[in-house]
């Protein structure tokens, strides 16, 4: 089926509206070793018996490390205005401090040279998760000193590539790397203990605002800001218990990181319910986290429901499910989207990521994927939705460029509008990419008419 989804009057968007497409390093670029680059905790983490569902690692995810030429020419195919990556801290800076690596920035340097050379605005992040091990060894992201660490690095980023990338995120997702990184452990680093993740939280929000004045002072000329992956967060019944139950949870997911990035402060309620483990606070932090930003990213994938007694499953709540078990609510996305626009005073909004993963199959050099893209279809419908009720979007990005590992769940769940053959590292557009190449050439058409009328 080729482009089942009509392009609808809602799907006009305003020009200079950015369209892109994003991945991360660690999910796609292998060459683990490679050129000395210095271990992750991810890269420790793969090892760990049992952590990564099909036991598999990031040794040689989608090869792009050596594929970047081609998988250019695949974003670019696209017709995208961004692309959306990150830059693995140790192959820049393989023990987290000290010496950099030359070949690590090289490589960086020839991925953005390679987007600007064909008209795409490279839209950078500087930390997506794969923290050096070395650093893990002095306590990560639990241990204060870091905080320094990452602002020294962002400064060497963004002296190399500051003036030629359009936007710089400082953290993908502080949210996954505290909780589930800390307090459930299914991610890297494995710990399993609330109060560090709070600490965690804290210090990663604390080296984004440093990092912000760091890179200002520094004359960088790339916007800055952060990425959140946030839900609206809803009850599963109206009891009060529910009721109160969703209301926490959204302050420990979405109000944790906005009211202290848009308004200096955590949500006293979170603080009373954590009790002894709050993070520890130096004078100042909370004005420097609260540095203002040129644009925040959301990450959208689906919504939450709460209940105190736990009983509500995504599994039987009757709304389809992608592979990973999650619900498609594209409502739910303007939802959000409208909340944070009435909730906070914010800088242009960009979704930075939004996505899903199925089972696809492969057929005679197709992959027929209509779910994944009448899922990319109905969020730029809601993206257009929120616009429509005055949300300041500027920007929407598909996860993901192509197949890739996803963490814990390893490559068994495919996200990519591109599908990978992990045995020979073929790929394959997929249908959904197809559909997004013709919807932004229609997009384009539009914007061509807007200012020739
Ligand atoms: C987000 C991550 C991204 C990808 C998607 C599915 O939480 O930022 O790397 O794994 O989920």
């Amino acid at each position: 089926m080729n482009s089942p989804f009509p392009l609808h009057p809602q799907h006009r968007f305003p020009p200079g509206f950015v369209w892109g497409v994003a991945t991360s390093a660690f999910q796609i670029e292998g060459a683990a070793q490679a050129d000395g680059k210095g271990e992750s905790i991810w890269d420790r983490f793969c090892r760990q018996p049992g952590a990564i569902a099909d036991g598999s690692n990031g040794d040689q995810a989608c090869d792009h490390y050596h594929r970047l030429e081609s998988d250019l020419e695949l974003i670019a195919g696209l017709g995208v205005d961004a692309y959306r990556f990150s830059v693995s801290w140790p192959r820049v800076q393989p023990l987290g401090q000290g010496a950099f690596n030359e070949a690590g920035i090289v490589f960086y340097e020839r991925l953005v040279q390679g987007l600007l050379a064909r008209g795409i605005k490279p839209y950078l992040t500087l930390n997506h998760w794969d923290l050096p091990q070395a650093l893990q060894e002095q306590g990560g992201w639990a241990n204060r000193d870091t905080v320094q660490h990452f602002v020294a690095y962002a400064r060497h980023v963004a002296q190399r590539l500051g003036h030629r990338v359009a936007a710089i995120t400082t953290h993908n997702e502080p949210w996954v790397m505290a909780v589930l990184g800390h307090e459930s452990g299914i991610f890297a680093p494995g710990i399993r203990h609330r109060g560090t993740a709070m600490q965690v939280a804290h210090h990663l929000l604390l080296s984004h605002g440093l990092a912000l004045q760091a890179l200002r002072a520094d004359g960088c000329t790339a916007r800055l800001g952060i990425v959140l992956n946030l839900s609206p967060i809803g009850p599963a019944t109206p009891s009060p218990e529910d009721v109160a139950a969703a209301r926490l949870e959204d302050g420990r997911s979405v109000r944790w990181y906005m009211d202290p990035l848009f308004r200096g402060e955590y949500p006293a309620d979170v603080w009373q319910h954590l009790g002894a483990d709050v993070p520890h606070i130096e004078p100042g932090d909370m004005a420097a986290i609260a540095t203002p930003m040129d644009f925040l990213g959301i990450n959208y994938y689906t919504r939450g429901v709460v209940s105190a007694s736990g009983a509500w499953s995504a599994q039987t709540s009757g709304k389809p499910l992608t592979d990973m078990g999650w619900e498609i609510v594209p409502e739910g996305l303007t939802e959000l989207l409208t909340r944070l626009n009435r909730d906070w005073t914010l800088p242009p909004l960009y979704v930075k990521e939004n996505g899903a993963a199925f089972q696809d199959t492969l057929q005679e050099g197709r992959v027929h994927d209509v779910e994944r893209t009448d899922y990319i279809a109905s969020h730029i419908a809601a993206v257009g939705e929120a616009l429509a009720q005055g949300v300041p979007m500027a920007g929407y990005m598909v996860w993901s460029l192509m197949d890739n590992f996803e963490w814990a769940s390893g490559y068994a769940k495919r996200f990519g509008i591109v599908h990978v053959d992990y045995a020979t590292l073929t790929r394959t557009p997929k249908d959904s990419y197809l559909w997004y190449r013709d919807f932004l050439l229609a997009q384009q058409a539009h914007r061509a008419a807007a200012t020739t009328a």
